[in-house]
Parts: C-alpha cells; structure tokens; sequence
C-alpha cells in the first residue's frame, strides 16, 4: 500500500474515527477542527480531503479552503440534515452533488455516510466487516475512496456515479433512524452480501 496523505476537516466523531483509521492503515493523517487557518494549511498539505463537518458548515469550511482542492479527490462523508436531525435535500440532488457544484475542479466522493462513527476506525462491527458504499464520477477518485475504505477494513463497494448519493444519503438516514428513533443504537451497520 502506497501512504497517501489524507486531510480531514472535522476532528469531531467521524473525523476522528477516520483519522485513526487511516493511520492504523499506514496513510499521513492530519485532521482539524473549526480553525480556518488551520483547515486551509491541512487542505493545501494533502493529497486527498475528507469532509467530515456538520452540514450546515459546509460553506464556511470550503471559505477557509480557498483554492486548495483543486484536482483533488475529495470525500464528502456529511449527512444533509438539518438543525432537528431531518433530511434536507430530497428527490432531485444531494448534499454531495450540491458539493461537486461548488468546488468544481475537485472530484467529490460520497463515502462513508452510512456506517455510524462508532464503526469508522475498523470498517467492522464485532468481527463482521461492514459495506462502505462509494459513489462518484471520476473514476480515479472514486478508486482512491474505495482504497482508503479497504485499508481502514471495509468491505468497499463501487456504488455508481455521484448522483447515488441521492440513494446513500437517505439510507444514512435510516441508519439514524434504526439507531437513534427506534432505539437499536449505533451497535448497528449495514453489510451488503455478495454471492
Ligand atoms: N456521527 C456519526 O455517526 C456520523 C456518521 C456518518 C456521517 N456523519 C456526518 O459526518 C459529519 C460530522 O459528524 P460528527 O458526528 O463527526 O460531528 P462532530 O463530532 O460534531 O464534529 C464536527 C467537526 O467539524 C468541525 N468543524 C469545522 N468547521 C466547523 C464549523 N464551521 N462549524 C461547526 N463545526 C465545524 C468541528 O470542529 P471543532 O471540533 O473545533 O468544534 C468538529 O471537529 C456530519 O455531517 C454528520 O452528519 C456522522
């Protein structure tokens, strides 16, 4: 495995879980919170983001980005939801394509979404590997999630151009809602079974 250089924007839950992750994996990791010149240095540093803030950051984290994703692979792993935990984009897009939208010269990944921060670090929960699904446009990018999904220990399946990120970001939702509305808590993931 080649150690790749990874920036993350959020040091929160996901932020952290990926971050030890990846360096258990063997990849530079650098992971920031809500500092913006701190945010701008990691972003310019690495050769590949991962966005793991709250929704409603998004703007104010690609401000204190700039110009720095350029060319890059950039991991949106956020759920569009708004300040009562609700879905806030529907049918006709989704959080990561209204990303793709605003930083046009990177290549967006939708990824790690649907698995709880709980799990993030290993890709399992107990000994069973969970599914990382990853949709997104250009195919080296999305070849670069698919890798880092499988170094952290996920079973990592290709699931189509960024526009599924209309499907993966409801089926985050459930996820939230099996775990937290209907009380089975975050000991929960979803595995795809292959034959
Ligand atoms: N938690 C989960 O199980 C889970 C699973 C899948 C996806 N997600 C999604 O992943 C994203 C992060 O979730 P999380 O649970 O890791 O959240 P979190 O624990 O609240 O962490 C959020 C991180 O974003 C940082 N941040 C950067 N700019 C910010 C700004 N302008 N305003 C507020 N925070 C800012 C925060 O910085 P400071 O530390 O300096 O405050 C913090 O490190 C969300 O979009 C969420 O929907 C969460």
């Amino acid at each position: 495995m080649k150690a790749k250089k990874i920036g993350i924007i959020g040091n929160g839950n996901v932020g952290g879980a990926l971050a030890h992750g990846l360096k258990r994996a063997g990849h530079e990791v650098r992971a920031v919170g809500n500092d913006p010149a701190a945010i701008r240095e990691v972003a310019t540093w690495a050769s590949e983001v991962i966005l793991a803030v709250p929704f409603g950051a998004i703007d104010a984290t690609l401000a204190a980005i700039g110009p720095a994703l350029e060319g890059k692979t950039v991991i949106d792993a956020t759920n569009a939801l708004g300040a009562e935990m609700q879905l806030v984009l529907g049918f006709n897009t989704s959080g990561a394509e209204e990303l793709q939208k605003k930083v046009p010269q990177a290549h967006v990944v939708k990824a790690f979404n649907t698995v709880f921060a709980q799990h993030m670090d290993t890709g399992h929960l107990r000994n069973q590997e969970l599914t990382a699904f990853v949709a997104g446009d250009d195919a080296h990018a999305k070849e670069d999630a698919l890798g880092l999904a499988r170094d952290i220990g996920f079973d990592a399946v290709d699931a189509g151009p960024l526009r599924n990120a209309r499907l993966l970001e409801p089926f985050a939702y459930l996820n939230i809602q099996l775990g937290y509305v209907l009380n089975m808590g975050p000991q929960i993931g979803f595995k795809l079974l292959h034959a």
